[in-house]
């Protein structure tokens, strides 16, 4: 396990020699912001950083903190509004990036939402926990995979890795992929308490849906890195929500403040060159595979692909 120190040390490591370009999708607050901020901290500001979100004036705080590079040499740091519930309004977020962007190196994927109350269906019919945890992230690397090759043809480095909860991954059943018939139930532990199957399984089984996800991408892209991370227990807003009850008894759990926990997930992001990684709160890998060539199998996970695919 790499300690804190040889992680800040591997980050400051990174001097590329080209301005990188790196996407945070949820990079508006918690892990993603701080991730973004240490980002911008080791380049010295001087990479293109694209934050995306819905909150603007979080965006606008965030983006006022980076350093700015003395050097004119095509750095930029830019927030682009965009609702990760919504498919069709990513598509369109990504096919705008498509037609102004040369490449993408990085794609960080972190966008949360926590409740073990509420489940809903989103105006496009998917379940709402799973299009944020698990549909955008696949319609976001698909959608800006062109632009991931092109930064791999440069050869430069090149990486997509999504945030959740790698390797943690509960039995799912298969005949509720899109948890429909989950959304119909709900119960009543205790009076006045009200849980939804839908959010519990939505969360329990993104972390298998997320480890499905990278390994059905890197298989195909043997050249780009795909990553896999748990964070671990982080105190972000979001887990301040209705799970709020449910997670202060363990708060004392919550060892890692956000600056280490960025520390890691970025050590993760600058560390991988290519190949599949499912990686640790610390970084740690679990498990990782390079693949020599594209290889174009069915990993179990195509139905809820699919799905995507049909809601363009
Ligand atoms: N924190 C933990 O302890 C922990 C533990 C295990 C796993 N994780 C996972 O790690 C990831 C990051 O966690 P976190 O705690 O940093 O997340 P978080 O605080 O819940 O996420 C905040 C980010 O999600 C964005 N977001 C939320 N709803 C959105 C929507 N509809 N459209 C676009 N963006 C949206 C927010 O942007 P706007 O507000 O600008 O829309 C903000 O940038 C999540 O996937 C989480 O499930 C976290």
């Amino acid at each position: 396990m790499p300690t804190l120190a040889e992680a800040k040390s591997s980050n400051e490591s990174y001097t590329p020699n080209y301005v990188p370009v790196a996407i945070f999708a949820g990079g508006t607050s918690g892990i993603g912001q701080a991730m973004a901020e240490a980002f911008a901290r080791y380049t010295r500001g001087r990479a293109h950083i694209i934050l995306i979100g819905r909150n603007a004036d979080s965006a606008g705080r965030v983006i006022s903190g980076f350093p700015i590079p003395e050097q004119e040499d095509g750095w930029r740091h830019e927030f682009i509004a965009c609702d990760a519930t919504r498919m069709r309004e990513i598509r369109a977020t990504c096919a705008a990036l498509r037609a102004r962007l040369s490449h993408i190196n990085f794609l960080v994927l972190s966008a949360g939402f926590n409740s073990f109350a509420t489940s809903k269906e989103t105006s496009e019919g998917l379940d709402y926990h799973l299009a944020l945890r698990y549909y955008s992230r696949y319609v976001y690397i698909n959608e800006l995979l062109p632009l991931l090759v092109k930064a791999h043809e440069r050869g430069q480095q090149t990486h997509a890795m999504t945030i959740m909860g790698a390797g943690l991954g509960v039995p799912i059943s298969t005949d509720d992929i899109g948890l429909d018939k989950a959304r119909a139930q709900t119960i009543k532990p205790l009076k006045g308490v009200m849980l939804s199957f839908a959010a519990m399984k939505g969360m329990g089984y993104s972390p298998g849906y997320n480890d499905a996800l990278v390994a059905y991408f890197a298989c195909r892209n043997p050249g780009i890195a795909f990553t896999h991370v748990h964070p671990g227990f982080v105190k972000t807003s979001g887990l301040h929500t209705d799970a709020g009850w449910l997670l202060s008894p363990i708060s004392w759990l919550y060892e890692l403040v956000m600056e280490i926990c960025a520390e890691y997930m970025l050590q993760a992001l600058l560390d991988a060159k290519r190949g599949l990684f499912l990686r640790s709160p610390t970084a740690n890998i679990i498990s990782t595979h390079v693949f020599d060539a594209p290889v174009d199998f069915d990993l179990g996970c195509s139905t809820a692909h699919k799905t995507v695919r049909f809601l363009a």
